[in-house]
């Protein structure tokens, strides 16, 4: 790896009262264990619009967005980072509003021209840093690993398009368990915390989040009915 520095976009609207925050700030901890530095922004208390769609930064004003907002700085520094750590919570099956938002106005860092790509599938080519890393933290509320499945595969075409190179994914099914007062699910949610926290280590030093630390990352916190019973407390009306 080139450097080791980390740029997070922390994309709850909960903020870091989440549970998608809390996942982040361990494996963010991990990132500065292992040497790297990080830098944390919350795109939701930014100033970032919606794309237009008006296609202005590739005719008009090549590499510059109509749009005078806080997002021509978020691009500067995208383009900075080794690592970019994507964090959001499911919605819906797939990411926050804020991730997807600014993840659409990263167009003016590509190449309007549409080429073929290495698999033969169609893409813009990607401007100015080419040797990039990605990471998705994602948390959701469902017990199934099969709720990330929209999530991955989205995030999976955007960074071969933004030919940022996939360095692990981090995905928390179960949040609730992270922050109940239960005993048992306490002692699972440090557990989980630490293994968050070694993956970031992992990935400072230029690995990846490998399959076997995938596999214990994306266990269950506890057996699904104990997940069950403990869910279906917190929504009682109080
Ligand atoms: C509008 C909305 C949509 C959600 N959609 C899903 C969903 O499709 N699947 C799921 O498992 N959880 C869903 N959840 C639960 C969140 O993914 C889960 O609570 C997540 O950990 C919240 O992260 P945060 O505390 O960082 O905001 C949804 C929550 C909200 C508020």
């Amino acid at each position: 790896m080139a450097g080791n520095s980390a740029l997070a976009l922390s994309c709850s609207p909960r903020g870091p009262k989440g549970s998608t925050a809390l996942v982040l700030s361990e494996f963010l901890e991990g990132i500065r264990e292992g040497g790297g530095s990080v830098e944390v922004l919350e795109p939701y208390r930014m100033n970032i619009s919606p794309c237009r769609g008006c296609f202005s930064c590739w005719t008009k004003t090549p590499g510059v967005c109509a749009i005078e907002d806080d997002m021509a700085a978020l691009n500067a520094r995208l383009d900075r980072a080794d690592t970019v750590v994507f964090a959001t919570p499911v919605y819906h099956f797939t990411m926050s509003e804020g991730m997807k938002r600014l993840i659409e106005r990263t167009m003016p860092l590509l190449d309007p021209e549409v080429r073929p790509g290495p698999d033969g599938r169609a893409r813009h080519a990607r401007l100015g840093r080419r040797d990039q890393r990605a990471v998705l933290v994602a948390t959701c509320g469902f017990p199934e690993l099969q709720v990330f499945d929209g999530l991955r595969r989205t995030f999976s075409d955007i960074c071969d398009m933004m030919e940022w190179s996939p360095a692990g994914e981090v995905l928390r099914t179960g949040s609730g368990l992270l922050s109940s007062r239960d005993a048992r699910a306490r002692e699972a949610a440090a557990g989980y915390l630490l293994l968050v926290r070694g993956a970031g280590r992992a990935v400072a030093g230029g690995g990846m989040i490998e399959p076997e630390c995938r596999h214990h990352l994306e266990s269950d916190l506890l057996p699904r009915e104990e997940y069950f019973r403990l869910v279906n407390g917190w929504f009682v009306k109080r």
